[in-house]
């Protein structure tokens, strides 16, 4: 079981990188990872070898990039444990895989045969208050279009659902279930199954987004139940501009398409377009096609390493750190305690120093942790805070580094007490 942390950090040059005079502690792996020299190479190696458009071209060339890209459709397919490889749709990010779903489904509104996606007055669908902007938005927005109406699970004091809301805010009523398997803001990671045998019990689809689950977690989709999920690239050692929208077959077959355009056809007449079936009626043009082929050779990089010994890696690193940085005074963590059900992104406040200072004097030190709202500002509402500073961690983090952290934030301590 493991693997060698050292040896993951040669594979990613920018680690051996100085900031202001002191070596890089990357500490911002939840905002977007660092990535391998295998998925530089393969994405070089592409362009320089292979490269034409995918789909469309008979020459060699093209060809043999239909096959990198279709070859990293298998690769991801495998990774999540698809039934099969046309659940996979490629996306520029989770963004634009959840807007699909949603866009999609106000389609349905006027798409013969899709009659069970539609919504209207008097449906519900739900979310969560710990959601990223990218799983609440793209809800709201629907709600507007289609005169639905939109709730959400509430959090406790402690960064978790209130379990008693899941059975009451999810009822007959409810038409989707949109909800994060694990926070960015608070590192929680949510009870999919039991959220999703509810949204399922009353006849509700279910979609997860599982951006910052699938670079830390094993993630089986035939495992998690849901009916779509949503991920992306750039999060999981892979390059920006691609991300995954898996989905049921039997949904996405009768699901409307979203972006019209080359390639989602089946056939255009001046009169009348049908549509390919799934995945191509959901990637109209011409795809990212060396961005799919890097997210193809970070999914090989992960699975050599293991996604069970990932897991067990950056839980060891929350539990060390969770502590370390709760006995620094004035500290509050925003989000779970304790390593129990929560992932390696840690949220927490400095009393008296603002976030955004917070984050600037760790760069000095070279460390490098976001500040803000995340994307998530519902949580920052809740919790009656402005922002936090966020420290998210990933397979090349060490303990060495957690230590740099907890030095840094109390140097940042002195400084405002000085
Ligand atoms: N990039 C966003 C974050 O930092 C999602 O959490």
């Amino acid at each position: 079981m493991g693997f060698d942390v050292e040896a993951v950090r040669k594979d990613f040059p920018i680690l051996a990188r100085e900031i202001h005079g002191r070596p890089l502690v990357y500490l911002d792996s939840a905002n977007s990872s660092q990535k391998p020299q295998q998925v530089l190479d393969a994405m070089t190696d592409l362009y320089a070898q292979h490269y034409a458009n995918v789909a469309r071209a008979v020459h060699t060339l093209g060809s043999e990039a239909t096959n990198a890209y279709e070859g990293a459709r298998d690769k991801v397919a495998a990774f999540v444990n698809a039934r099969r490889r046309e659940e996979i749709i490629f996306t520029k990010n989770s963004s634009e895989a959840l807007n699909l779903v949603a866009y999609a489904v106000s389609n349905s509104t006027t798409f013969p045969g899709a009659e069970r996606f539609r919504v209207g007055p008097g449906d519900e669908i739900v979310v969560t208050e710990m959601e990223h902007h990218s799983n609440l938005v793209p809800w709201q927005l629907l709600c507007q279009r289609t005169g639905a109406t939109f709730r959400w699970l509430p959090l406790d004091d402690e960064g978790r659902l209130v379990e008693q809301s899941i059975d009451e805010i999810i009822t007959e009523r409810t038409k989707i279930v949109a909800f994060v398997h694990q926070s960015n803001a608070l590192g929680t990671i949510n009870p999919v199954r039991r959220i999703v045998d509810r949204a399922h019990a009353v006849g509700a689809l279910t979609v997860v987004d599982a951006s910052q689950s699938a670079p830390h977690l094993p993630l089986d989709v035939q495992d998690l139940d849901a009916d779509f999920v949503a991920f992306t690239g750039h999060k999981m050692y892979g390059p920006s501009g691609v991300g995954v929208l898996w989905g049921r077959y039997d949904l996405l077959s009768e699901l409307p398409p979203f972006l019209g355009g080359g390639e989602m056809i089946e056939t255009v007449d001046l009169t009348g377009t049908t549509y390919a079936a799934p995945p191509h009626r959901f990637e109209a043009g011409t795809p990212m096609i060396a961005e799919a082929v890097g997210l193809g050779a970070a999914v090989d990089y992960l699975s050599a390493l293991g996604m069970a010994n990932v897991a067990e890696h950056e839980h060891a690193l929350v539990d060390y750190a969770l502590p370390r940085l709760a006995a620094i005074g004035g500290l509050r963590i925003v989000g779970p305690p304790t390593a129990v059900d929560r992932g390696a992104t840690i949220a927490f406040t400095l009393a008296g120093v603002h976030p955004h200072d917070v984050a600037q004097l760790l760069d000095e030190q070279g460390i490098a942790v976001r500040a803000g709202h995340h994307c998530a500002r519902p949580v920052c509402v809740r919790y009656g805070i402005a922002a936090t500073t966020r420290a998210s961690f990933g397979i090349y983090t060490t303990f060495d580094e957690i230590d740099a952290l907890v030095r840094g934030v109390e140097n940042v301590k002195e400084v405002f007490t000085a």
